[in-house]
């Protein structure tokens, strides 16, 4: 066991140990940057000290061996004087490390990899450091039971990390409040395809592997990276409007999905109206083959999907382009922001489709019976990272936005919604914030809405 191990398993609260951790240890206090970003529901996703403005990360991938290597270039900008810092690495062997072309030491504690640089770092300086690493990826177990990171399928990987898995690949700063760019180089046997985020920059076969590239220029939170491996179909085209699409779907999930994608477009461009102009440069889909999986991911700019989608939810993650990607949580408590905003973007699209409208949904949704999960606790509340994917997220979270909707009229409504999706373009958004949005624009007091239909436990007495 590490020594801070040791300390918390002799029952010290965490924060106490990390602060006699860095009073203790080598650096003086004050210098090291911390474990984690203070998040209640992952206390060491993210670390302190620094922010990561872009990754380049270069991978090597044998679906027959399941073996990754990489390297990952990582330039961040420290925020306080560094003696050491933190990244996050669940499993793999780390084989080097330098910063600003020096090499570190480096120790293993769980899933941090704590760096010392030879040279400490001045506050507000730029460095750079580069991870070599390899092994064969373990995806993390979530509190719910999920799988969650790089997880193999029968030709390749499902690659997909909300919350934790990102680091199950690449060394990151791995919460959502460090957003970064990104480079992706990812070599894998000829006929198969490596499917990043962003922007497709060209592909290279020699000797029997192919090397596909890919640019993420607009920020993007560590757990929407994906570098998805597999036998696929690729189809790119642009859109009238400019916007580059890259779809690659296993030939098995190919007849039941081309009805689908072929919406995307129009799908994209339905929300572009409400929500304002689509967030990035690139769009999308990766449709894999993956049974084990059983959930899709909204991965920046190019869901990925473990199954061909229906129409509601490729609407559902197309929306998390705004809610969730292009503006991002601080915190996982907030995840109502990402899952309510998005369900309710599905209603939307069959209110305005010729389906039933959200008052209808929502009215449906309220006559679940009072023991019913859906009422199991607040939204804005989930209690831990066991619940954050569960229906009071998602369709009761949908169900305050309609309850919004009631209290201040459409056309204030809709205003809102655009409003925060373009005030926070690349940026943040916490739930206090969204309720002071939403009082602002309509004028009104909303402190009893909001609490009774996200920040209350049981059905509300009145729909
Ligand atoms: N955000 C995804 C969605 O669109 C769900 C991700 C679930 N992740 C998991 N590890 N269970 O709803
Ligand atoms: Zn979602």
């Amino acid at each position: 066991m590490s020594r801070r191990g040791a300390l918390v398993a002799a029952g010290l609260p965490v924060a106490v140990v990390a602060l006699l951790a860095s009073a203790a240890g080598p650096a003086a206090a004050g210098t090291a940057g911390s474990p984690g970003v203070n998040d209640p529901y992952f206390p060491l996703a993210g670390n302190g000290g620094y922010h990561v403005k872009h990754y380049d990360l270069t991978l090597g991938y044998d679906p027959g061996t399941r073996h990754l290597d990489g390297r990952a270039v990582i330039t961040a900008r420290s925020t306080q004087q560094l003696n050491r810092f933190n990244l996050d690495l669940n499993g793999l062997k780390v084989t080097s490390i330098t910063v600003d072309q020096a090499t570190a030491t480096f120790s293993r504690d769980g899933q941090e990899l704590v760096v010392t640089p030879r040279k400490s770092i001045a506050k507000d300086r730029e460095f750079r450091a580069v991870v070599t690493y390899g092994g064969i990826p373990q995806p993390v177990t979530d509190p719910d039971g999920s799988l969650d990171g790089w997880i193999p399928t029968d030709d390749g990987a499902f690659v997909a990390g909300e919350p934790q898995g990102a680091m199950t690949w690449f060394p990151a700063n791995n919460h959502p409040k460090d957003k970064a760019s990104y480079d992706f180089t990812v070599t894998v046997p000829q006929g198969r395809s490596a499917v990043a985020n962003g922007v497709f920059l060209g592909q290279t076969t020699s000797g029997g592997r192919t090397t596909f590239r890919w640019r993420q220029s607009e920020p993007m939170a560590a757990y929407l990276a994906t570098a998805t491996v597999g036998t696929f179909k690729v189809e790119q085209y642009t859109t009238p409007g400019g916007l580059k699409v890259y779809n690659a779907v296993d030939p098995r999930e190919a007849a039941a999905s081309a009805p689908v994608l072929k919406k995307l477009p129009s799908v994209l461009d339905w929300e572009s109206k409400i929500f304002g102009p689509y967030p990035f440069r690139a769009a999308g889909a990766i449709v894999d083959h993956a049974p084990k999986v059983g959930y899709a991911l909204e991965t920046q700019s190019r869901p990925v999907y473990d199954r061909a989608p229906d129409l509601s939810t490729l609407v559902h993650e197309s929306a998390h382009q705004w809610f969730g990607d292009s503006v991002s949580l601080t915190t996982w408590k907030d995840i109502w922001l990402n899952e309510g905003f998005a369900t309710y973007a599905e209603w939307l699209y069959d209110e305005q489709h010729g389906g039933q409208t959200a008052q209808k949904t929502f009215d449906d949704l309220y006559a679940t019976p009072a023991d019913d999960e859906l009422w199991s606790f607040a939204p804005a509340d989930p209690g831990s990272g066991e619940h954050i994917f569960e229906a009071p997220v998602y369709s009761r979270g949908a169900m305050a936005l309609q309850k919004l909707r009631q209290a201040v009229g459409d056309k204030t409504f809709f205003r809102i919604l655009r409003t925060w999706a373009t005030d926070n373009r690349d940026g943040h958004g916490t739930t206090a914030q969204f309720i002071r949005l939403a009082e602002r624009e309509s004028g009104k007091n909303l402190d009893a809405l909001f609490h009774t239909w996200i920040g209350t436990a049981g059905k509300p007495s009145q729909p």
